[in-house]
C-alpha cells in the first residue's frame, strides 16, 4: 500500500517513513526541502537499505501534486508538510495560513479527485491553549490559539471534519503531538533546527556540543514543582509508530465517513529542569545554562492522557525520557557545525 507522506523529509516524517518501511506499507515522499535536508534522504536509503521515491516539490503546487497522484498508486496520504514555528507564525501570519490551510484543502481536493480514502493529519497539542486541567484529553474544549500557527491546526482539523461529513468514502485521523524529541537509534536520520532552534531538546544538545554558549531557560517562576515549564516529552520513533497504527486503524474503518483524533503523548509531564538534568545524566556531562525571563506564548504546564490512543489506536509510548534523550545526543554527536 503507497502512502503518500508530505514533509517526509523532516524529523518527524522521516522517521514515519522508516517505519512505514518496516510496518509493509510502501512511502513515498514530497517535500520542498524548505525546512528539511536533502541529505535526510541518505539517511533513510542508510536504514531501508535502498531509495525512497521524492518528489521535491511543494504540497501548494497543483500540477506537481496532481502528477504524482497521476503516477503513483496512492492509497492513504499522511500530512507532515507545513510551517511550524511558533514564534514565525506571528510574524508572519499570511505565509502560515495560506501554506498550512491551502496545502491541506488541496490534498484533500486531490484526494476525492482520484479515490484515496485514508488521510493522517499532523496535528498539536498547541490546539488545547493553556489547559484549564491535567492531563489533556481528546475531550478537553480546544482554546483560543496562542499563535496563527496553533490557530492554523485548529481550522485544518475542523476543515478536515467537515470535509468527511461530506464525502461518504472519506476516512481521517488528526493525531496531536506533545513534544517530540530524539532521533534514529540508528544516529543516520534526527532533528535538523535550521539556525537557532526555538526547540528546547536541539538547543540543549547543541549546547553540549558546544555550538551555542549556553541555554537559557525561559522562566523558573511558574506554578510547577521546580518553576519550570510543563511538556509531555515523547520519543520521535515512538510517535512514527502511532502513524502506522492510525493507518491500520483506518484500514479496519470499512463503512468510510470516519474522523477522530487522538493524543500522542507518553501521559507523562517532566519540567525543563527534568530535562536538563536527565541530560547531563544520559552525556555524562554538566550542561551550561542560566533562567531568564518567561517566552511568551509558552503555556505553563501541557501533558497528554494517553488513555485512547493506548486503547483504541493500540499504540503505547516505549521510550523514557533518557532513552530520547540519549538518542538525542548520540544524533548531535554526527553533525558537524
Ligand atoms: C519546551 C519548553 C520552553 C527552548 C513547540 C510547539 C508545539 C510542538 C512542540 C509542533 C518550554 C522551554 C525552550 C529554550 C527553554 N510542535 N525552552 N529554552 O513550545 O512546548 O512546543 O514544540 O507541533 O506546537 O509550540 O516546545 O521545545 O520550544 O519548549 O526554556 O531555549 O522548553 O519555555 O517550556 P513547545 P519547545
Amino acid at each position: 500500500m503507497k502512502i503518500l507522506v508530505t514533509g517526509g523529509a523532516g524529523f518527524i516524517g522521516s522517521h514515519t517513513v522508516v517505519e512505514l518501511h518496516n510496518a509493509g506499507f510502501e512511502p513515498v515522499i514530497i517535500d520542498n526541502f524548505n525546512n528539511s535536508k536533502i541529505t535526510a534522504l541518505d539517511g533513510l536509503r542508510a536504514i531501508i537499505g535502498h531509495d525512497v521515491r521524492c518528489y521535491q516539490a511543494d504540497c501548494n503546487d497543483v500540477a506537481a501534486l496532481e502528477g504524482i497522484f497521476k503516477t503513483e498508486n496512492i492509497e492513504g496520504v499522511i500530512h507532515f508538510a507545513a510551517h511550524k514555528a511558533v514564534g514565525e507564525s506571528v510574524a508572519q501570519p499570511l505565509s502560515y495560513y495560506y501554506n498550512n490551510l491551502n496545502s491541506t484543502v488541496l490534498l484533500l481536493e486531490l484526494m476525492e479527485k482520484y479515490g484515496i480514502e485514508n488521510f493522517v493529519f499532523s496535528s498539536s497539542c498547541t490546539v488545547y491553549g493553556e489547559p484549564d486541567a491535567l492531563p489533556v484529553t481528546e475531550a478537553t474544549p480546544r482554546k483560543a490559539a496562542t499563535s496563527p500557527y496553533g490557530n492554523t491546526k485548529q481550522i485544518c482539523e475542523d476543515i478536515i471534519r467537515d470535509h468527511v461529513r461530506a464525502t461518504p468514502s472519506l476516512k481521517a485521523i488528526a493525531l496531536r503531538y506533545f513534544n517530540p524529541i530524539g532521533a534514529h537509534q540508528s544516529a543516520q536520520i534526527g532533528e535538523l533546527p535550521l539556525g537557532v532552534p526555538s526547540n528546547l531538546v536541539p538547543f540543549i544538545t547543541q549546547t553540549a556540543a558546544g555550538w551555542r554558549e549556553k541555554l537559557t531557560i525561559f522562566g523558573n517562576d511558574y506554578n510547577t514543582p521546580d518553576g519550570t515549564n510543563v511538556r509531555d516529552y515523547i520519543h520521535v520513533v515512538d510517535l512514527a509508530k502511532a502513524h502506522v497504527q492510525a493507518l491500520r486503524l483506518l484500514q479496519k474503518q470499512t463503512t468510510g465517513q470516519y474522523y477522530d483524533v487522538f493524543n500522542v503523548g507518553t501521559g507523562r509531564g517532566n519540567t525543563v529542569l527534568e530535562v536538563v538534568k536527565a541530560f547531563e545524566k544520559v552525556s555524562g556531562q554538566p550542561l551550561n545554562y542560566e533562567i531568564g525571563a518567561r517566552r511568551s506564548g509558552d503555556v505553563e504546564q501541557i501533558f497528554a492522557s494517553a488513555d485512547k490512543v493506548n486503547n483504541i489506536m493500540e499504540w503505547t509510548a516505549q521510550k523514557t525520557l533518557e532513552e530520547s534523550l540519549a538518542d538525542a545526543w548520540r544524533w548531535q554527536l554526527t553533525l558537524k557545525k
